[in-house]
């Protein structure tokens, strides 16, 4: 047997125990959880992490009561469900339980306000409105309440999914993904509200993340692979070292960005340097004006000649030596790789 990840004290909210999910499918079967046992102390928030397939929404559904193990019992504030009948069950998730569910589940057919107070309406009762609207404006649903989930983002559809099972004010919240959708303030914004709600109501939290950041926001993170309890990790806050790095990259303008940069070192060092350039052509430009002057004065020599070297030999020189000049400048100039500019950083 696996060692178990156990709440630190006996009033769990919910428990597993040896808990086994065989998923039978045709010919074949799917072991989706093998032997767990996982407390969940009440008002705690717990995130539980692993990579897909490794049997977390099976874990959050067991939990809830919204489906049953192979092998092993799930207690719920106590309560074993296994001996529990479909009507107690029902009562039992509708009263004290919470579900966000990964696919968002909402009604097509009822409007984001009818979705969130379903659960209410169902159990004939109807929404504190301080709660219902405080739940509202957090989640930034207000415009949105007369619209229907297909004409809603899937942000908005998660965040309605989200108000829907917080409405009840549940004992227990059980949560997949539910910061997936969320771009990172409204996620953000979504984490610190369950804070608050565990904290302030002591609400039972269990939080399914693939994500890191969100996961950070929990007391404590069970690791799940390949059905099993693999580990745990208490009090993962943030260190502000990871914080910045994060905002940082948050930050960083994306590539081809057309936002202004100080330039980098090198890139600095070029535009410094550029009025040397500019120098080095307008030398060459000076000794092609000079090469022109030269054949220019040796077309008028040729034509009254006079003593000394010959035409030609006088043509040579008067040409090759800005010519020269020219091409030593030149090879300078193309001849300066990034590389070759370092010498010339500060
Ligand atoms: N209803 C089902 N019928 C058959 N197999 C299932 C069923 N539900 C889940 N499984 C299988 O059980 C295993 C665990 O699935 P589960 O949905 O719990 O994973 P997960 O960790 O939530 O993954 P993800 O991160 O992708 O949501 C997977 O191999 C999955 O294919
Ligand atoms: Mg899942």
């Amino acid at each position: 047997m696996q060692a178990a990840a156990e709440a630190p004290t006996d009033t769990a909210a919910a428990r597993a125990v040896e808990v086994t999910k065989i998923y039978r499918q045709g010919g074949g079967a799917v072991t989706a959880l093998d032997d767990v046992s996982v407390g969940f102390g009440a008002g705690t928030f717990t995130a539980i992490m692993g990579p897909s397939g490794s049997g977390k929404s099976t874990l959050l559904h067991l939990l809830g009561g919204l489906d049953r193990p192979t092998r092993g019992q799930i207690h719920l504030q106590g309560h074993d469900l296994s001996g529990a009948g479909q009507r107690a069950l029902t009562v039992l998730r509708r009263d004290r339980i919470g579900v966000v569910f990964q696919a968002y589940n909402l009604l097509p057919t009822l409007t984001a306000a009818e979705n969130i107070r379903l659960p209410m309406a169902l159990a004939g009762r109807t929404p504190d409105p301080a709660w219902l609207e405080h739940l509202v404006a957090s989640l930034g649903l207000t415009s949105w309440l007369g619209r229907r989930p297909a004409k809603l983002s899937s942000g908005q559809q998660q965040r309605v999914a989200i108000a829907r099972a917080l409405v009840t004010r549940p004992a227990l919240l059980l949560a997949d993904e539910p910061t997936g959708a969320l771009d990172s303030a409204t996620g953000a914004d979504l984490l610190a509200l369950l804070q608050a709600t565990c904290r302030d109501t002591g609400q039972t939290i269990v939080m399914v993340t693939h994500d890191p950041r969100a996961a950070s926001y929990a007391q404590r993170i069970v690791f799940l692979a390949d059905g099993r309890v693999t580990g745990e990790l208490t009090d993962p806050t943030p260190t502000p070292s990871w914080t910045a790095s994060d905002r940082w990259n948050a930050e960083r303008p994306r590539e081809g960005s057309a936002m202004n940069h100080p330039p980098a070192p090198r890139d600095a060092h070029r535009a410094k340097h550029r009025p040397g350039r500019a120098v080095l052509i307008l030398a060459i430009l000076a000794g092609c004006a000079a090469t022109l002057v030269a054949l220019l004065a040796l077309i008028s020599t040729t034509e009254s000649p006079v003593d000394g070297p010959s035409a030609p030999v006088l043509a040579v020189a008067m040409v090759a030596a800005p010519v020269v000049v020219a091409v030593v400048l030149i090879a300078r100039v193309l001849g300066r790789e990034p590389g070759r500019d370092d010498d010339l950083l500060p």
